[in-house]
């Protein structure tokens, strides 16, 4: 993860390129309040109307006398000002309808852009990201840190220009009737500032340790769910039980502390109004008592000045609610700048179908930069070969596949795909040349029939079938009570391991790509399903380059070429082999060989 220290502009700025698509909804709900700002500066003029023309005797504003030609005074003129308030009223409803409708449309397609991005930006990561950080941290920052683009877009920054507006607004009528007023209210204003930002900091960093022990607290839940069988058996529901409790009581520590420092900030902003408002009541009376100001005028200053200190500590309470929603914002761009390790290069070649043919060039790989995982592999598969690769467990034959596939990068050395580096190809037409079979197969919460297509969506039904058949699936299938449309449960957990290996083989037939990929496809299955599931193997092999990884040496039989390797390097055949530059074999009659690269067949021109 990248430094995750970014300053609050950087932030902002991000925010609002992620919401530029909606800045005419922004605009959009922006106007609407400042309308209502400046229905909130009319609210309490029928009460100065009432008091000071209605009661007294002062001559209404001018800017209402076109509308009240006819007023005149006493009971007319009262109408007149209860028809005012009520205008006002209504005025201020629809704008609320209004813009409650917008801000919500706005906020939630903004929210669901931002975090459709986020989600696809995700499944680009690379596995070593996932592999460090687990899914239950990215699922957290996709659904929960992710609204802060509406928190800091329409909660932060729209009552923030609207909280200023007002405050100017506000100034400049209390001004017009009372220039001391006015300044004795702006007053408390740097006070008011200079608390929010003593406070913001350590709001900051309290809320990013709560939004750190949450994601955790849900990845104890995850990972326990999804290894209950585990905890089941091993009985240890109390254990997960109390590393629950305990990153939840730590949690609580955290958001008790935040609270406290709320609420002292809190009670330090309602002081200082507290004292604005005191002190312009004090001179508010005096000057009505001396006649600088009317009675209305005074009522209308001090109903101004319970708005005017709201938006002014609201303005400095967005300071501190911001917190929580940038503390989110740094662990969502944080998310966004963790690059792709695979990445394509510009104008990478696209590629149809690949022939086949494989070749390793002095690979070294580590998974962490430190421990080399893999030295120096060098083989050459011809396309069309069986290779069969054997090793004990940990000597790197699953980080091989894994590298054929680009799930990872060769640290040093070269992968060649019929004479091209992988690394030129688009990725995605790389992959599709690959089906990939795992010793733990992988199936979704889906029928079926949906998990089959999952290699080739849009493949009709009849593709599907014909696939489980070929994959030896067909005849268990069929029995099911639903058959086809029989849904398999999380990860595929109704169907048992022989099942859902036939159901992955049913997969490969059907994605009908050149180069099969099988890392240990029988490894966790009985002797009788490992014979079915061979059988289909050996069907699907047909036509194409297979690499196979197998523990037990006898399912290798059907190879052409075997490659044993042991703690990351090749130690049969030797790797001096020399080539004679036609498809060699070594003593004992199978092919191998060093240094070929094959004709590149059915490939497009680069582009
Ligand atoms: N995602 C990973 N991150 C770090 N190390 C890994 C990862 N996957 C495998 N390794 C390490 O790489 C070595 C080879 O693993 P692997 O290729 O899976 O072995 P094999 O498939 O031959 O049993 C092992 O020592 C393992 O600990
Ligand atoms: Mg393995």
């Amino acid at each position: 993860m990248p430094a995750t220290s970014y300053n609050q502009l950087t932030l902002y700025r991000r925010v609002l390129l992620q919401a530029r698509p909606y800045w005419l909804h922004l605009l959009g709900t922006l106007v609407l309040s400042l309308v209502s700002t400046a229905l909130a500066l009319l609210a309490p003029l029928p009460m100065k109307l009432a008091v000071d023309s209605v009661i007294g005797s002062q001559p209404i504003p001018g800017f209402l006398r076109p509308l009240a030609p006819r007023a005149g005074s006493g009971t007319p003129l009262l109408l007149f000002v209860v028809g005012v308030l009520l205008a006002i009223t209504l005025l201020r409803q629809v704008q609320g309808v209004v813009s409650g409708v917008l801000y919500t449309y706005t906020s939630e397609a903004l929210l669901q852009d931002f975090r459709a991005k986020l989600f696809q930006h995700v499944q680009r990561l690379s596995l070593s990201y996932h592999d460090n950080k687990g899914i239950s941290d990215s699922s957290y920052r996709i659904q929960y840190d992710s609204p802060c683009v509406q928190a800091l877009t329409l909660g932060s920054i729209l009552p923030m220009v609207t909280s200023s507006v007002t405050l100017v607004g506000m100034i400049f009528v209390i001004a017009r009737m009372d220039w001391q007023l006015a300044l004795v209210a702006l007053g408390v204003s740097p006070f008011l500032f200079a608390l929010s930002r003593i406070f913001r900091r350590p709001l900051r960093r309290r809320w990013k340790e709560v939004k750190k022990l949450d994601s955790s607290a849900i990845s104890v839940v995850n990972e326990t769910l999804s290894a209950i069988r585990v905890v089941k058996a091993f009985g240890r529901e109390t254990h997960e039980h109390d590393r629950f409790l305990d990153q939840s009581r730590r949690r609580i520590a955290r958001l008790v502390r935040i609270t406290f420092l709320q609420g002292g900030f809190d009670m330090l902003v309602g002081l200082t109004t507290a004292a604005g408002t005191s002190a312009a009541l004090f001179i508010g009376v005096t000057h009505v008592r001396s006649g600088v100001l009317t009675l209305g005028g005074l009522l209308v200053t001090m109903s101004y000045l319970a708005q005017l200190y709201s938006p002014l500590s609201s303005l400095s309470k967005l300071v501190t609610d911001r917190q929580s929603a940038l503390a989110s914002a740094e662990r969502v761009f944080a998310l966004f700048d963790e690059l792709p390790e695979v990445v394509e290069r510009p104008h990478a070649r696209p590629l149809l179908r690949a022939g086949g043919g494989i070749a390793f060039r002095d690979v070294h790989f580590s998974y962490d930069g430190n421990s080399s995982i893999l030295h120096g592999i060098s083989f050459e598969i011809p396309p069309g070969t069986r290779v069969g690769i054997s090793g004990e467990t940990g000597a790197g034959k699953t980080t091989l596949v894994s590298l054929l596939m680009r799930f990872y990068d060769p640290t040093a050395g070269r992968i060649l795909l019929d004479g091209v580096d992988l690394r030129d190809y688009k990725l995605t037409d790389l992959r599709k040349q690959f089906a990939l079979v795992l010793q733990e197969p992988v199936l979704f919460s889906a029928s079926i029939a949906q998990n089959i297509a999952y290699a080739r969506p849009g493949a009709t039904e009849n593709e599907i079938v014909e696939a489980a058949k070929l994959a030896n699936a067909n005849d268990f299938i069929v029995r099911l009570p639903k058959g086809y449309q029989t849904l398999v449960g999380e990860r595929g957990m109704r169907l048992s391991g022989g099942e859902r290996q036939r159901v992955s083989l049913a997969r490969a037939f059907l994605k009908d790509a050149p180069i099969l990929l099988l890392d240990e496809p029988t490894s966790s299955v009985d002797v009788k399903t490992e014979a079915g599931i061979m059988e289909a193997i050996d069907r699907l092999i047909q036509g194409r380059t297979a690499v196979m990884i197998a523990h037990r040496l006898s399912t290798l039989d059907i190879c052409d070429m075997r490659i044993e390797i042991d703690d990351g390097r090749i130690i049969r055949p030797p790797a001096t082999f020399e080539y004679d530059g036609v498809r060699s074999v070594d003593p004992e009659g199978r092919l191998i060989g060093e240094g070929n690269t094959f004709p590149a067949k059915n490939m497009l021109p680069a582009s």
